[in-house]
C-alpha cells in the first residue's frame, strides 16, 4: 500500500493546480506586463483627461466631507515605484499609502498571488471560520519574528489600531487589570478612542473624553544621548514610584513614524527595558509602520533586542495586521475575536510579501534597504551642500543640545530630510511643488517637521533614489 503525502487544505480545492487556471493566470499576468512596458518614468497629465480627475476628486470630497491633502485619484495602474493617476499623469510614489505598498504598483508576482487567492470561496476570512491562508499568514509572520524572542502566538486582524487594541487588552488582562500605560512622547498607535489617547498627537484626540491613563517618557534625543537616557530613566522611576504595580505595559515604536522618524539606539533602550523587566511590566514594540522596511524585517532584530519582545504589533506592509505575543501573555478565551480576520487576497499577498522580503536581498548591513538609505543619505548631503540656504539649522525643543540636529535621518525605507529649519508651512508648499513635478511624498514630526519618504523598498533600486532626489532638489529651487 502506498501512503499518499499529506495534502494541505488548499490542495483539496479543485481550482488548485488546475491546468485551465494556470493558463488563465499566465495570460493575465503577461497582459499586465505588456501594458506596464508603457510606463517608463514621470509623465505629465494628459490635458484631455483633466476633467476626469477633477470630477473624481469632487465626488471623493463630497462623500468624505473634505478634500484630500493631494488631488490624488489612482487609475488602478502602475509599475513598481511609478503610479498612473486618473488624469493620465505618472508619478513616483514615495509614500505608498503611508507605507502599505512596499512592492509598489502592479507587482506581477503579487498580482499572480492575488489572482489565485481571489478564486477562493470567500472574500473575507473570519475568526469563527477561516481557510488555510489565515494559518499560513500567521505561521509565516511568527516564524520570521520568533528567533531569540519569547513570541509564541499571532492574532491577525484588519487594522493597525485594532492590533494595538488587542495588544492592550492582552497586557491589561495579564496584569490583572492594571490601568496605566507607559508610552513615549511623540508616539503614534492609531485612531481608536484608546489609541488616540496613548498616541501623542493632541489633534487626534480633540473632543474625545479621556479615559486611558498614560505616563509619557521622553524619547531618545539624538542631540543629547546621555542626557536623554537620564531624563527617561528619571521619568520612568517617577512613574513606577507614583503608581506601583499599576502599569499594564510599556509600548514603543523603535523608529517613531508620525512623530518624525526618530530612531533610538540599543544602548539607550536596554536600561529602560531591563528596568521594566525587573518590575514585571510587559514590553511591547509597535512595528506597524517600521515592519519590513528597516535593516531587518523587525527593527528589534536590527537593534539586537529580541529577548525583550513580549509583544509586537505589525501592519501596513504586511497587508493584514497582527498582534504577536508570548505564551505567558496568551489571553483567556473570549478576550479576542472579530468578525473579520482578513481578506483572502490580503492574507495570501501578505504572506508572499513576507516570504519575498526574507528570500531576497533586503536585509543586513549590506542589504538593499541599507543601500537604499545610504544612497538617500549621500544624495541628500550633496543637495544640502549645493543649496545651504534651504537648510538652516533645525530648531528643536532640546534644551541641552550637544550637536546640531541632523538634516537627514531615518533607517532603511524610512527616510527623512529636514529643509527650512523644520518649519511646516514652507515644507507643505514644497510637498505640493514636488507633487506637481511628479513625486509623491509626505511629512512627519510635531516640530520640527520633516519631508517623509516611505518608498516601495521591495522594488526600488539605489539608481532610482538618484532620480527622485533630482526632482526634490529642483522643487527646492522652485521656492
Ligand atoms: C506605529 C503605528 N501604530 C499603529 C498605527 C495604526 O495603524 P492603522 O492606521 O492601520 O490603524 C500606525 C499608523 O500609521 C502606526 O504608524
Amino acid at each position: 500500500m502506498t501512503i499518499e503525502p499529506p495534502q494541505t487544505a488548499r490542495q483539496l480545492n479543485p481550482m488548485w493546480d488546475c491546468p485551465d487556471v494556470e493558463a488563465a493566470v499566465a495570460t493575465l499576468v503577461s497582459a499586465l506586463q505588456r501594458h506596464q512596458a508603457t510606463i517608463t518614468g514621470i509623465r505629465p497629465a494628459d490635458p484631455g483627461r483633466a476633467m476626469v480627475l477633477e470630477e473624481a476628486l469632487d465626488r471623493l470630497e463630497s462623500v468624505r466631507g473634505r478634500p484630500g491633502f493631494y488631488p490624488y485619484m489612482g487609475s488602478g495602474f502602475g509599475r513598481g515605484p511609478l503610479v498612473q493617476l486618473a488624469d493620465g499623469s505618472v508619478k513616483w510614489d514615495l509614500i505608498t499609502g503611508i507605507g502599505v505598498h512596499g512592492f509598489g504598483h502592479g507587482d506581477p508576482d503579487l498580482v499572480e498571488t492575488a489572482i489565485r487567492a481571489s478564486l477562493g470561496d470567500t472574500v473575507m476570512q473570519g475568526n469563527l471560520q477561516c481557510n488555510e491562508e489565515a494559518v499560513l499568514f500567521a505561521e509565516t509572520l511568527l516564524e520570521a519574528a520568533r528567533p531569540g524572542t519569547p513570541l509564541a502566538h499571532c492574532f491577525p486582524c484588519s487594522t493597525g489600531a485594532l492590533a494595538n487594541e488587542n495588544g492592550l487588552k492582552i497586557c491589561m488582562q495579564h496584569r490583572n487589570g492594571a490601568p496605566r500605560i507607559l508610552a513615549f512622547d511623540h508616539n503614534f498607535m492609531g485612531r481608536t478612542i484608546s489609541m488616540s489617547q496613548i498616541g501623542d498627537i493632541p489633534g487626534g484626540r480633540a473632543g474625545v473624553p479621556l479615559s486611558t491613563l498614560v505616563d509619557y517618557l521622553p524619547f531618545y534625543d539624538v542631540q543629547d544621548p546621555e542626557g536623554s537616557l537620564q531624563r527617561t530613566m528619571d521619568a520612568l522611576e517617577m512613574a513606577l514610584w507614583r503608581y506601583p504595580d499599576q502599569h499594564s505595559c510599556i509600548v514603543m515604536e523603535l523608529v517613531q513614524g508620525e512623530g518624525g522618524f526618530n530612531t533610538a539606539t540599543a544602548e539607550y533602550l536596554r536600561p529602560i527595558l531591563d528596568r521594566c523587566r525587573e518590575v514585571g511590566i510587559p514590553i511591547w514594540f509597535d512595528e506597524v509602520q517600521s515592519f519590513g522596511r528597516t535593516d531587518r524585517m523587525f527593527r528589534y532584530q536590527g537593534l539586537g533586542l529580541e529577548e525583550y519582545a513580549d509583544m509586537v504589533s505589525v501592519g501596513k506592509m504586511s497587508q493584514v495586521c497582527a498582534t504577536l505575543y508570548s505564551d505567558e501573555l496568551n489571553p483567556k478565551p473570549g478576550l479576542l475575536s472579530a468578525t473579520f480576520l482578513g481578506g483572502t487576497v490580503s492574507l495570501a499577498v501578505g504572506r508572499r510579501i513576507i516570504q519575498r522580503l526574507l528570500e531576497g536581498d533586503s536585509y543586513g548591513e549590506d542589504g538593499r534597504h541599507a543601500r537604499l538609505f545610504q544612497a538617500f543619505e549621500s544624495g541628500c548631503r550633496s543637495i544640502i551642500e549645493r543649496n545651504p540656504s534651504y537648510f538652516p539649522p533645525v530648531e528643536t525643543p532640546c534644551r541641552t543640545p550637544k550637536t546640531e540636529f541632523p538634516h537627514v535621518g531615518g533607517v532603511g525605507g524610512m527616510m527623512r530630510l529636514t529643509p527650512y529649519g523644520g518649519q511646516l508651512a514652507p515644507l507643505k508648499a514644497l510637498l505640493h511643488r514636488l507633487y506637481d513635478r511628479g513625486v509623491i511624498a509626505f511629512f512627519c514630526g510635531h516640530g520640527p517637521y520633516h519631508l517623509r519618504l516611505l518608498p516601495p523598498v521591495g522594488v526600488l533600486q539605489p539608481a532610482d533614489v538618484e532620480a527622485f532626489l533630482e526632482q526634490i532638489e529642483l522643487a527646492l529651487d522652485d521656492a
